[in-house]
């Protein structure tokens, strides 16, 4: 009986960077940790997520989240990638696909996060559609899952740019400041990924 191909082996298969007008997609490295800091210490960014998206302790020392990414790329379990404008190689946020299910072609969560000084020029939607893409034709996925706190309205109008269905809510399922949030769970299915977005102006 033929072994299964290492979960590592396979994620590699997928060339990267992923390039776009004005994007590169590349795995994290030691010169993106400057804009990362700048990043988690901005608190528009976790309000708007509803609660920080690293640890402490990588919000301190952003190279451990370099290191702990290089780990789950090699051991094949998840993708995530620097955003980088092509235009100056800054990076300026993250996309990543979380929880590589190989038996059943299918990824638990697209993640994503821009920084605040570049919200709203379609940079989250440009990165999520070209990863989304290369994981159905290169990887073989067959479903992307996804999920946006209710009134996190930014997270929600990017999936639905790309074409992502809600398919439930997790009631209640997380409290910040006191208010109980429900987590809306949605579903991308190979073929139902829409076209490639408009981009503007690098
Ligand atoms: C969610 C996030 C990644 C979006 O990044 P972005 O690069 O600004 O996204 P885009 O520009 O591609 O699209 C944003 C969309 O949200 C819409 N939007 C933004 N704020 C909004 C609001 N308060 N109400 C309604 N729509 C809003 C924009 O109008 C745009 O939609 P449109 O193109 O139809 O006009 C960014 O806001 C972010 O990093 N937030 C914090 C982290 C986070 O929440 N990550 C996701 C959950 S883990």
């Amino acid at each position: 009986m033929r072994r299964p191909e290492p979960a590592g082996r396979r994620l590699a298969r997928l060339p990267l960077p992923i390039e776009t007008r004005r994007l590169r997609l590349r795995l994290p490295a030691a010169r993106d940790v400057p804009a990362l800091q700048a990043s988690f210490r901005d608190p528009r960014t976790a309000r708007a997520a509803g609660a920080p998206l690293h640890s402490a302790l990588e919000r301190r020392d952003p190279a451990r989240m370099v290191r702990r990414t290089a780990r789950e790329y090699r051991a094949g379990e998840h993708l995530s990638l620097s955003v980088v404008v092509r235009e100056g190689d800054r990076c300026v946020g993250r996309v990543g696909l979380r929880g590589l299910d190989w038996n059943w072609r299918k990824v638990e969560s697209l993640s994503y996060w821009v920084d605040p000084g570049s919200w709203n020029r379609g940079l989250a939607t440009e990165a999520s559609w070209a990863l989304c893409d290369a994981a159905f034709r290169r990887l073989g996925l067959r479903r992307i899952g996804s999920q946006a706190l209710e009134p996190n309205l930014a997270s929600r109008a990017v999936l639905r740019k790309l074409g992502f269905v809600e398919e439930g809510r997790e009631r209640e399922a997380v409290v910040v400041r006191g208010r109980a949030m429900d987590m809306l769970l949605f579903g991308l299915l190979r073929g139902e990924l829409r076209r490639p977005p408009a981009v503007g102006p690098p």
